[in-house]
């Protein structure tokens, strides 16, 4: 791709950037910086967007013998994340024979369909079962051991179907616990590489081109690098990013 790739921050286009490697970082707003990509050019997008969850805390709960319970998510999940704002730019750089994962919420999920559902030929969701969920401390309701994921693509599109007992859509996987939790920085939702595995296999070829235009800590770049894709990855929060700079380049191990 022609778009200009550094993994401090915004630079120049240039031949050199391309030679660099298979994966490229961006600091900044993805409003922004998504205009840089080619039309076209993406053949997965596999993204964890915020969820807008803090309307909905009750706040964090300390009990005293561990880190609190983080009801609060963190200060980027205050700010409203409208999907249908996204579309545009996200089908622009999206191959016609693309495919697009975007993890959400319940209380994001009607937003997300109204908005895509009509724009692509096909709407599914995964479920992402998490065999370790927090405790629900005051007993009440059930625990959150449940992710959605929001499936879409039009007809004609590159997919790798595999056994039809690995095709079920949900994935049951434990949250990213010891030496894959992130510390320096700790992000409040990394998401799993084995979760993003399955999703980057069934979406995506070696080779391929992977965006995840809200990349936190990088999860999605180690997956899609560990599977010998290409990856661009955006985050708002320079300190993630340089977080996902040195993951990835901690190789083998990421
Ligand atoms: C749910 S988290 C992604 C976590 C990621 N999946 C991981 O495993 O680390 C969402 C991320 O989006 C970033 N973000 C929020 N608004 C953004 C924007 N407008 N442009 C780029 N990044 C943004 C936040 O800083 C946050 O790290």
């Amino acid at each position: 791709m022609d778009a200009p790739l550094d993994a401090a921050g915004p630079g120049p286009a240039s031949a050199e950037d391309d030679a660099a490697g298979p994966a490229r970082l961006w600091v900044g707003d993805a409003r922004e910086l998504l205009a840089r990509i080619p039309d076209g050019s993406v053949d997965l997008i596999c993204t964890d967007p915020p969820y807008n969850l803090a309307g909905y805390s009750t706040g964090n709960i300390d009990p005293g013998w561990r880190r609190p319970f983080n009801n609060d998510v963190a200060e980027w999940d205050l700010h409203a994340f409208d999907p249908a704002e996204w579309l545009p730019e996200l089908r622009r750089v999206l191959r016609p024979t693309g495919n697009l994962f975007a993890f959400t919420s319940y209380n994001m999920l009607g937003p997300w369909h109204a908005a895509f559902d009509p724009a692509f030929d096909t709407f599914q969701i995964v479920v992402w079962h998490k065999t370790n969920p927090p405790p629900k401390l005051r007993r009440a309701g059930f625990l959150n051991s449940c992710e959605l994921i929001v499936a879409t693509w039009d007809r004609g599109h590159a997919w790798n179907f595999g056994r039809q007992r690995d095709m079920h859509n949900f994935i049951e996987a434990p949250i990213c616990m010891g030496r894959e939790r992130w510390k320096d920085p700790h992000h409040p939702t990394q998401k799993p590489v084995s979760v993003l595995r399955r999703l980057i296999e069934w979406g995506s070829s070696p080779g391929d081109l992977v965006l995840d235009p809200f990349m936190g800590v990088g999860s999605t770049g180690v997956a899609a690098l560990d599977l010998g894709r290409r990856f661009v990855g955006i985050d708002v929060d320079p300190a993630y990013v340089d977080a996902a700079r040195r993951r990835l380049a901690a190789d083998p191990r990421r």
